[in-house]
């Protein structure tokens, strides 16, 4: 069935809409308080992202408070590694752990890809519960990580600010680096098939490191994963089409690259512009974005002039194609109240505008 409002998918697909649509990456999340309060009863990230009932809270949480033109499942990147045995757990102040990350021949010959249906099963009911609540009001995003940004956190454990051992392999043995991304690629296209199977409408791949690679090295060890990827997944679900977004933090300077790779979308950080942007590939692909996430710090004002600084730099406005959001994940401590004037803005200055 089409979503009642399908502005986000028909801007995808750069068909015409009446407005800019809106989704924010990470809008479910701790800066609101309804979403504390949820992930406190159930004790833990892990705990509450394994709860169909208390996932399908959570994503529609933003959904309803801000009119959001899109839902994301509520879920994580590295919920696929986990699947693979890796043994995740988020520790206060620390990010997400690995028990047992990949850091010997070992280690890269036994990977695995996991079943989505048996060991990610929780993320599939969740992602059903989720389209029962929604009542096709609006369309449910689905994500995974992709292949190079999981292999980082499998290789380093965790988060890291240098990538020290990830790099180290790559360049001293890229062999069995390349070996952790072709697991990493048919673990992702198995799981998000499995999520478009159960009803997610999109999906966006985070490439939240790809732009810590050296030229060349990024079209080798991350968008060649992504393009397998991308031409290995279902291209419609109940017969409409299941657009793809890309989104590489710093991948600015490759989008041409980028628009090659059979994606529907480019998502783009604050770095780049829009505009630009769309001169060199829009006749190929959508753009998402791109507004920096710490804007929402400034006061009201300031941020509506940015909505519209960024819509405007987008151009164009009324032949389609252009999500808006953030150039990277909401930060946690940003005010609801202030999310809720840059919603406002997007959708009421880019109607005037179409
Ligand atoms: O966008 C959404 O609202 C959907 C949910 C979502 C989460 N993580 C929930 C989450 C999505 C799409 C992600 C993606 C994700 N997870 C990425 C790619 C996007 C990006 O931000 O670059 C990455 C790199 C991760 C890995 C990850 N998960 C990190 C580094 C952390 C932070 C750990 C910390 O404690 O700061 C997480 C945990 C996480 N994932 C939280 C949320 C709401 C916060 C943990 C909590 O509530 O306890």
């Amino acid at each position: 069935m089409k979503p009642i409002n399908d502005t986000f998918l028909r801007a995808l697909r750069r068909e015409k809409t009446e407005y800019t649509p809106v989704w924010l990456m990470r809008q479910a999340g701790r800066y609101l308080p309804e979403y504390r309060k949820v992930r406190e009863r159930m004790g833990s990230f892990m705990a509450l992202a394994r709860n169909p009932e208390a996932a399908c809270e959570v994503t529609l949480q933003p959904v309803e408070r801000f009119g959001l033109d899109a839902a994301i499942l509520f879920s994580d990147i590295l919920t696929v590694p986990d699947a693979m045995g890796l043994g995740l757990s988020f520790v206060a102040g620390e990010g997400p752990v690995f028990a047992r990350p990949v850091q010997s021949e070992e280690a890269v010959r036994s990977l695995y890809v996991p079943d989505p249906n048996t060991e990610l099963r929780y993320v599939m009911d969740a992602v059903r519960e989720i389209r029962r609540a929604l009542a096709d009001r609006v369309p449910l995003i689905g994500f995974s990580g992709s292949p190079f940004t999981l292999a980082c956190y499998m290789i380093e454990g965790g988060s890291s600010k240098d990538f020290y051992a990830t790099k180290r392999m790559m360049y001293e043995r890229p062999d069995l680096l390349h070996r952790i991304l072709d697991v990493n690629a048919r673990a992702v296209t198995d799981y998000l098939n499995a999520q478009i199977e159960a009803g997610v409408q999109a999906v966006q791949i985070f490439d939240t490191w790809g732009g810590a690679l050296a030229h060349g090295k990024y079209q080798e060890f991350s968008l060649k994963y992504v393009s397998q990827i991308v031409s290995g997944l279902k291209k419609t679900s109940d017969g409409e089409s299941v657009p793809v977004i890309v989104f590489t933090k710093g991948g600015g300077i490759w989008i041409e690259d980028i628009a090659r790779c059979g994606a529907d979308c480019i998502g783009l950080d604050w770095t780049v512009s829009l505009g630009t942007a769309r001169q060199s590939v829009a006749d190929r692909v959508s753009l998402q974005g791109n507004m920096d996430p710490m804007a929402l710090f400034a006061g009201e004002a300031a941020i509506r002039a940015e909505a519209r600084r960024v819509i405007d730099d987008f151009g164009a406005v009324g032949s389609g194609g252009h999500v808006f959001n953030l150039g990277h994940g909401i930060a946690q401590k940003t005010e609801p109240e202030m999310v809720a004037a840059l919603v406002d803005e997007v959708h009421a200055y880019s109607r005037i505008k179409h």
